[in-house]
């Protein structure tokens, strides 16, 4: 069956049954990714919606807003085929009136690590987010993994707002050669799409150590390697839930991020260590 195209809040409360409702939020382009995302909201509830809004408030400026995909008919056809109810696809204007005042500041979390690189990236997110949550009226959201500090942050959101939805994190999707999937790397070409290899890779060493500075050392080293083609944005090590550093000795999970920049290209990944 067709998903039904709601383009505001008037159209979602007309689209939404009984039952309880899943919330896969999306910028569009959907991949491989998105999909496993919106499965993982299809067995947690009734209905899933999916939002496809390219947020400029997370952009910063010269980012890829102008350029980012914008895919509506294959994104369409990747709901109907995965059995998507709705696909909530707002425009701008409906989204933010010109005169509004008020967002969400994301607090020293949301200024390190990857915010350190994107200032003010994480406020429009979860400025967003907890829009989309208001509109739709959850009873759960899927964020994936890929995103780490998003994920925490938006966690850290709905705890500190006691935001009544349940946040479930799905693990990263990935190519057979390790690259994680993510929208913009249809921008790689192949040549960029080698480089890229070098984040996961990053990835693999650092796991292959058991002490975080030689995690570190482990994962820098590969990714030095791939230098100037793979411009380094950080490596670090963090606390999932806090994205603090963590110091030696550590025990508990955690989250090894690496980004850098391939062309024009910026990319993500992370891994969840245990020590
Ligand atoms: O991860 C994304 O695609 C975006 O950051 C999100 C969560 C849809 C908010 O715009």
């Amino acid at each position: 069956m067709d998903p039904i195209v709601a383009r505001n809040r008037t159209d979602l409360i007309k689209a939404r049954g009984d039952g309880s409702v899943a919330l896969v939020p999306t910028m569009g382009a959907l991949h491989e990714g998105h999909r496993s995302l919106i499965r993982a909201a299809r067995s947690r509830a009734d209905h899933v919606v999916v939002s496809i809004f390219v947020n400029p408030l997370q952009f910063g400026p010269g980012e890829d807003f102008s350029r980012y995909p914008r895919t509506f008919e294959a994104d369409l056809e990747v709901c109907r085929a995965e059995g998507v109810e709705v696909v909530f696809a707002p425009a701008a204007e409906d989204m933010y009136h010109p005169d509004r005042q008020v967002s969400l500041r994301s607090g020293e979390m949301g200024r390190v690590v990857e915010g350190a690189v994107r200032p003010g990236h994480f406020d429009g997110m979860l400025t967003v987010v907890l829009k989309l949550f208001n509109l739709v009226q959850p009873d759960l959201a899927v964020f994936g993994q890929k995103d780490a500090q998003q994920l925490a942050l938006i966690r850290r959101m709905v705890a500190d707002l006691d935001v009544p939805v349940e946040i479930v994190g799905a693990p990263t999707v990935r190519e057979p050669d390790g690259l994680a999937l993510s929208s913009r790397n249809r921008y790689l070409s192949p040549a960029d799409r080698e480089v890229a290899l070098a984040l996961s890779r990053a990835l693999r060493a650092g796991a292959a150590e058991s002490v975080p500075s030689r995690v570190i050392a482990a994962a820098r080293e590969v990714l030095e390697a791939a230098a100037p083609e793979l411009a380094l944005d950080y490596v670090v090590l963090v606390d999932p839930a806090t994205f603090a550093e963590v110091a030696e000795p550590y025990t508990g999970e955690a989250v090894l991020a690496v980004a850098g920049r391939v062309g024009t290209t910026r990319l993500i990944d992370n891994a969840v260590l245990s020590f």
